[in-house]
């Protein structure tokens, strides 16, 4: 981390886990474990169904409401998708946009996944853009040319003055929810390289700025090392995020109780 020039955030991923009637519960556990200020932003993106109980209830913890994904349309016939200003409309700050999973299960591409970001930024929700490799490029030495290609395509066409809204999620496929954490050196040397093509992109100020996050297996014990990383400016957590405690460990290993 490298809290003068950038913003520290832990953010959970719940993706299909938890009911509405969970969540005052966890913020209230959550609440007891956490330190009363916080140099991080705390987001939980949860399933957009509990989204109205997470804003309600996760305000006094300052927890930031996020989501999960997003329309890339305006609005209109698209059954089941949800649009950027609805989200915005009820008080949504952040949104993933291309996780593994949805890019997996769901087809969803690159041009998909910048046309979701386009509408994000247009609405005032910091989109959360995941980026990673499978093993398969890892082993074959893809690594850099796919997060290379990844980033360039979810950023094409987004202009300098929104590019500091957006916040980048290095989430090796490999490492997500199978307990197999990309070592500290492996996810600093990715973030890094993520930050030398913002600079590439857009110039040295914005990229010292942009929080570049790592997702994968993070958990109580091994967040301290992996955010201690000059690169990584914070985690995108799923198994952990559901349980209070390791949340807030993983939120405290950011060094925010010590204010
Ligand atoms: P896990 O922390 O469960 O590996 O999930 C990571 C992730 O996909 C967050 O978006």
């Amino acid at each position: 981390m490298n809290t003068k020039y950038r913003k520290t955030i832990i953010a959970g991923n719940w993706k299909m886990n938890m009911l509405a009637s969970d969540v005052k519960p966890f913020v209230d556990e959550l609440k007891t474990y956490l330190p009363k200020t916080r140099s991080c932003d705390t987001v939980l993106c949860v399933p957009a169904v509990n989204i109205c109980s997470m804003l309600k209830y996760g305000k006094e913890a300052k927890i930031i409401c996020g989501a999960q994904d997003v329309s890339e349309h305006d609005k209109g016939a698209y059954t089941g998708d949800i649009s950027a200003a609805q989200l915005n409309d009820i008080g949504v700050k952040y949104c993933i946009v291309g996780h593994s999973e949805r890019r997996a299960y769901y087809a969803e591409g690159d041009l998909k996944v910048n046309a979701k970001v386009k509408k994000l930024l247009e609405n005032k929700i910091h989109p959360i853009i995941c980026v990673g490799e499978s093993l398969e490029q890892r082993e074959k030495n893809l690594t850099m040319s796919h997060i290379n290609y990844q980033i360039r395509a979810a950023l094409s066409g987004i202009e300098l003055s929104e590019l500091r809204h957006c916040v980048i999620a290095y989430e090796p496929i490999w490492a997500i929810g199978t307990g197999k954490t990309a070592t500290s050196e492996q996810a600093q040397e990715v973030c890094c390289e993520i930050r030398a093509i913002i600079r590439e992109m857009y110039g040295a100020r914005p990229a010292r700025s942009i929080s570049i996050l790592y997702g994968g297996s993070m958990n109580a014990k091994n967040a301290a090392e992996l955010l201690a990383q000059p690169d990584v400016d914070g985690g995108l957590i799923g198994g952990a995020s559901l349980k209070p405690a390791d949340f807030a460990e993983i939120i405290k290993a950011t060094g925010a109780d010590n204010e």
